[in-house]
């Protein structure tokens, strides 16, 4: 598929896999996307899970036919972009690799690949094809040590890797002119919470190094291929990478018996009656992470509460606050709650958890023995007034 000039797109969508990273759900699937540049020199840019290689062979075949591929450019070493490097060697014996130093260490441990006449690149060093001409620059962290960006100096693309990639597969089209790319916009959300959300400073200071880049087209590896709607894309990154959120509350909760279910539905009606709009609930047994993460990382008001359980925190609960803890989310306004039959632990585990999430604590927690009475309802309907304030007095902490 032809996206500009002698620039190719023989991306594959994976419709069948559950979870990305065997932790992430894939409503809408995901695509892997590898770009062929057809110039004097072919280059082909990334790879696709090799599952797929079967595809991907006959779409890079429809493009050059019998013509070898000069150069294999290698932005990211995860294996859903890596995977097939092995093979593309074996048909195309004569490729050679191009990446950095980290990543010729990660090519050799993953598919003990030898370095044989491979290109190594340092930040700034380019590649001539013929017409297109590649640089190289290096963007560690984005989100792993190799990640590096390239950009063809003559039509402007940016072959960003990760970066500026979202959920979903690829419905026909690749160009945002040529689809409606409104579903894409909450999957790069929930993309960039769940994948990239620990490593905020990383995308900022990418951001930074890139923002010199007269940038027309941007093609990642995973989603839409930006062209017109580029703003918007590296808008979206840079909001989510400064921690900007909205007035609004999510309201987290584990609960066993329906005590601390009670709790959260009181805590949502106190922030309602504040006069907050936004109110998310998410009961933790069901709710997907990445989805109460994308939602945590869009509005600025946390809830979060859930019963002691083994002498610690319901485990659904545990592993939201792990994941945050995990994560840049510090522009938050937090409220907690939590039951107990013998021996509280629940609201102690939260505000632990606090001290590395880094929130702004607001109101009083909430805590109760064994059943939630009248009174104890009370408290949480408090405790979401002070929240829904507390929101709707400004969107930063
Ligand atoms: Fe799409 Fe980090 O791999």
């Amino acid at each position: 598929m032809n996206i500009k000039g002698k620039v190719h797109y023989v991306g594959v969508n994976d419709r069948v896999k559950h979870r990305f990273e065997g932790l992430w759900f894939l409503p809408m699937g995901v695509s892997y996307n590898s770009y062929l540049i057809d110039d004097e020199k072919v280059a082909l840019v990334d790879t696709v899970d090799v599952a797929f290689f079967a595809e991907y062979l006959e779409k890079i075949r429809e493009v050059i036919g019998d013509r070898p591929i000069d150069y294999l450019v290698i932005n990211h070493m995860e294996p859903d972009h890596s995977g097939s490097i092995s093979l593309i060697r074996k048909y195309y014996p004569g490729v050679r690799l191009v990446g950095n130093r980290k990543t010729f260490e990660m090519v050799q441990g993953f598919y003990g690949e030898p370095t044989g006449d491979d290109i190594m690149v340092a930040e700034g060093d380019e590649l001539p094809l013929g017409h297109h001409r590649l640089r190289f620059h290096l963007a560690p962290m984005l989100h792993w040590p190799e990640t590096m960006v390239s950009y063809d100096q003559t039509d402007k693309i940016l072959f960003s890797g990760d970066a500026f990639g979202c959920f979903g597969a690829l419905n026909g089209a690749v160009l945002d002119t040529q689809m409606n790319t409104e579903p894409y916009w909450p999957e790069m959300e929930r993309y960039f919470a769940s994948i990239l959300g620990k490593f905020c400073a990383p995308v900022r200071t990418a951001l930074q190094k890139l923002g010199g880049l007269d940038i027309a087209m941007i093609c990642s590896t995973h989603g839409p291929v930006w062209t017109e709607q580029t703003p918007r894309a590296i808008e979206t990154y840079r909001r989510l990478s400064h921690g900007e959120n909205r007035p609004g509350v999510v309201v987290c909760y584990g609960s066993m018996y329906g005590n601390t279910q009670r709790a959260a539905e009181a805590v949502a009606e106190g922030a309602a009656r504040a006069g907050v709009n936004d109110i998310i609930v998410h009961n933790l047994s069901v709710s997907q992470p990445s989805f109460v993460l994308a939602d945590i990382f869009r509005y600025n008001g946390l809830a979060i509460g859930g019963p002691t359980y083994n002498g610690g925190l319901f485990p659904v609960v545990e592993d939201l606050l792990k994941r945050l803890a995990g994560r840049e989310v510090c522009h938050h306004h937090l409220a907690c709650f939590g039951g107990f039959t013998w021996s509280g632990q629940a609201v102690k585990t939260i505000t632990a958890y606090n001290e590395k999430m880094k929130m702004t604590p607001v109101g009083c927690p909430v805590e109760w023995k064994q059943g939630t009475g009248a009174g104890t309802l009370a408290q949480a309907r408090k405790l979401g007034e002070a929240l829904g304030r507390a929101v709707l007095d400004g969107t930063a902490c």
